[in-house]
């Protein structure tokens, strides 16, 4: 059975806005480790139940016929944590990329990373990279994992290759702009994120999209990421609809306001 998205009347009766939906939605699921402790488990377990939640995420992001859900698996610095779960952690992402595959291509999604993924076991990153380019050619929308992320890590390797170009003689270093630094970082050619969604009530943005999410609209819940589901993903869109996106600007007036919008490139 193919995909189908929501039509605008089943976006309505699901109490959502058509039109009015965030483009580009980037979620630091966190509360794993918290939700199996509460009941006594090993944290692990939280893991292993987290990945219900994105399947279900993913699933009803790609109805809603979004433009791309950024889903934070694996900070930079989570290297610090034990040997075992990191493992696990891993684990659970390879067989992930393997068992969705079907669903990948049922539901048209563009699957895709950002991070320092050539540091990941070669297992892992083989079965990646598979999925990758077997969704290539598909058109709907883009789902990009955050694997070994880290947004000051990301902004070095920016900088890096710019810092190569101009003593390559490829780069005026006068010439340096807003769109040279987004270019060179992991997310070229993707809009910025207009919502950031951060589940376990954590006030931070532990080192994620430092760049991109300048004018994000931020959305807190205490909801642990293993029991995060549609009902959840919807508050967060209909907060986001409430709120006026200004980049900076005045309060607009009449019946057009600056809701939804991006942010304009080089700040112009
Ligand atoms: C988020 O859950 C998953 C990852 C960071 C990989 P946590 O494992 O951080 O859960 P808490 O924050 O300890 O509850
Ligand atoms: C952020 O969660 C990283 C991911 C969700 C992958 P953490 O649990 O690692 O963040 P801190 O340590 O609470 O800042
Ligand atoms: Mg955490």
């Amino acid at each position: 059975m193919s995909h189908t998205p929501y039509t605008a009347d089943e976006i309505t009766a699901l109490g959502l806005t058509p039109g009015q939906l965030p483009r580009h939605v980037a979620i630091i699921m966190d509360g794993n480790g918290r939700w199996a402790q509460r009941r006594g488990l090993p944290r692990v377990e939280g893991h292993r139940r987290g990945v219900t939640s994105v399947r279900a995420v993913v699933e009803e992001c790609a109805k809603l016929e979004l433009d791309q859900l950024t889903l934070y698996c694996l900070s930079s610095e989570n290297w610090k944590r034990p040997q075992m779960e990191l493992e696990l952690l891993l684990n659970l992402l390879q067989r992930y990329v393997v068992a969705e595959r079907d669903e990948i291509m049922r539901q048209n999604i563009r699957f895709c990373t950002i991070g320092r993924t050539s540091e990941l076991n070669r297992r892992v990153l083989q079965e990646v990279q598979k999925t990758i380019e077997l969704s290539r050619e598909n058109d709907g929308m883009r789902l990009c994992l955050a694997l070994n992320y880290g947004g000051r890590g990301e902004i070095v390797d920016a900088v890096q290759e710019i810092a190569h170009a101009v003593k390559d003689g490829r780069l005026n270093p006068d010439e340096i702009t807003e769109s040279t630094v987004s270019e060179h970082l992991y997310t070229a050619g993707m809009s910025d994120p207009d919502l950031v969604i951060r589940t376990a009530s954590e006030m931070r943005v532990s080192n994620f999209l430092l760049w991109q999410i300048s004018y994000a609209e931020l959305f807190v819940t205490p909801t642990l990421w293993p029991e995060f589901r549609e009902p959840h993903l919807r508050e967060a869109f209909n907060e986001y609809t409430q709120r006026e996106r200004r980049f900076g600007g005045l309060k607009t007036s009449g019946l057009q306001p600056a809701r939804n919008g991006s942010i304009p490139a080089d700040g112009t």
